[in-house]
């Protein structure tokens, strides 16, 4: 790990003090959260993890090495919230906006509760950015707050630029200009359909998106820091335009998976490292790894064009169906009744099918040679960092921004042809897993994202970029 290098040079004082956590409960939140915590921890901080205990509450036995606060209140969880109609991107938003609303007196109670009993060790918050309400809650306590933005400096540039992209009338988007240029967030190859965060005009969504992404704004704005889970060599002119654009100092510290030996303590879901043994089986660089992420679901027919497209591409694979993936009556038996009949007996041999994967350890093994991925920041940054070329499927929020970046400014990935309209069509997806898979595309593709894995490698050791990030924020907490 290149933290125990640093683990002995703590920071002086840094034992006798104490960060607070809050995460926002999703996997793709929850874990960065969790590396930030172990990355601090070894610097020599005490860490408390405030959670809400109603949902995707994280097990406090796999992390002997923290305290923890569960904050209790009535039932927020995706689907739960205020307001969430049908639609799972709008739930989604609800709950996030629930949570800062009913989380905000008992988490008054619980931190001014802990400030009193601490004997003053306490030396900030660090929340998810999603979770302004609560940074304003240890402010008026007295406690300074951080903000962590789990996606990459290009998708916050995305939530600051919403007035400005407004103003411009790119946004309220129109069906017919979907596809039109973003030319105001150089030098992101974005089209409208990228920044609106809906994947498409968004309607109703759209209005609670932009008060998402403001408030995530405010919360950056009145911090007293970001915390960023990326890397200098990937984002350097991104990050160059966030600490130009705003008036608090900005760490990139990421990849934080590599840096923090939290690991699969932070996974919400038991991990199925069998696969990992039918990995060892196969032939270097010859697995397609299939990932759709812990949100991302799609409908029936989705699902059987998704299965012929890999059965028929002939490549051996390792395909993660969450329980929860296929949207609709059968969701939750998907993964038993959800394959189409004859799959089975057409990928015989070759390929593999778990509910959740040891993704990381995964994506990092010799076999891997494509990630099928829905684009998800951590999804994208594990790739990069294990050198792994991806087939791209965004679905909502960050995922088509990160996606445009992959194929057009990093060149490590393909976007899937969906014809405009998103749906998903066998001949398309088996000749994509082909391109990416066997052609001299996807060899490209496969060294850039070698050297990008060379690049994050740097970042991470000893005075690389990251590391030295880390050390000025250790410092900068420490002078609060
Ligand atoms: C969400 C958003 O969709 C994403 O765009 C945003 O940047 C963060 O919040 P999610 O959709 O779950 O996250 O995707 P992603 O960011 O890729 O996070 C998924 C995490 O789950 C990854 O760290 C991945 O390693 C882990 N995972 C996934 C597993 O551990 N096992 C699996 O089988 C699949």
């Amino acid at each position: 790990m290149a933290t125990e290098g640093h683990a002995a040079v703590a920071v002086a004082g840094a034992a006798r003090r104490r960060v607070l956590f809050f995460p926002l409960p999703f996997q793709g939140h929850i874990s960065p959260m969790f590396h930030l915590a172990g990355v601090l921890h070894a610097r020599g901080f005490a860490v408390t993890v405030f959670y809400p205990d109603f949902f995707n509450a994280p097990d406090p036995s796999r992390h002997p090495a923290f305290d923890f606060v569960p904050v209790p209140d009535g039932r927020v969880g995706r689907g739960d919230g205020d307001g969430a109609g049908g639609d799972y991107l709008q739930a989604t938003m609800a709950s996030i906006l629930a949570l800062n609303r009913r989380c905000e007196a008992p988490f008054w109670q619980r931190l001014a509760a802990l400030l009193e009993s601490s004997g003053g060790d306490v030396a900030c918050l660090v929340a998810d950015a999603h979770l302004l309400t609560l940074m304003d809650v240890a402010r008026r306590l007295g406690v300074p707050a951080l903000a962590l933005r789990t996606g990459s400096a290009a998708s916050f540039r995305i939530f600051a630029a919403q007035p400005m992209l407004r103003d411009e009338g790119y946004l309220p988007a129109r069906e017919s200009e979907l596809d039109a240029p973003v030319t105001v967030l150089p030098p992101a190859p974005y089209r409208v359909r990228d920044v609106t965060m809906t994947a498409g005009v968004g309607g109703h969504a759209q209005e609670q998106i932009y008060e998402i992404m403001s408030r995530a704004v405010a919360a950056v704005k009145t911090s007293s820091g970001l915390i960023l889970n990326t890397f200098h060599a990937l984002e350097s002119a991104e990050l160059a335009a966030l600490r130009r654009d705003f008036d608090v100092p900005v760490f990139d510290v990421g990849p934080l998976h590599k840096l923090s030996p939290a690991g699969p303590a932070a996974s919400l879901l038991r991990q199925d490292r069998g696969c990992l043994e039918w990995l060892d089986a196969q032939s270097p660089a010859s697995v397609l790894y299939v990932s759709f992420g812990s949100i991302a679901s799609m409908n029936a027919a989705e699902l059987v064009e998704t299965a012929w497209g890999i059965a028929n591409s002939g490549h051996p694979f390792l395909w993660v169906l969450r329980p929860d993936l296929v949207r609709g009556g059968a969701a939750q038996q998907a993964a038993a009744v959800g394959l189409p009949d004859g799959f089975d007996t057409a990928t015989r041999g070759r390929g593999a099918v778990v509910s959740w994967a040891p993704q990381d350890e995964v994506l990092a093994h010799r076999a891997v040679g494509g990630f099928w991925t829905h684009c998800g920041w951590n999804s994208t940054l594990e790739s990069v960092c294990a050198g792994v070329p991806m087939l791209l499927r965004p679905c909502f929020g960050d995922q088509p921004g990160n996606a445009r970046y992959a194929e057009h400014v990093w060149r490590v990935g393909l976007t899937l042809d969906t014809d405009g309209g998103g749906e998903l069509e066998r001949g398309k997806v088996e000749s994509a897993i082909r391109r990416l898979m066997e052609g001299e595309d996807g060899a490209g593709m496969r060294r850039r994202a070698g050297e990008l894995k060379s690049g994050a490698a740097e970042c991470i050791a000893m005075a690389g970029s990251s590391c030295l990030s880390i050390d000025k924020l250790v410092n900068h907490i420490l002078s609060l």
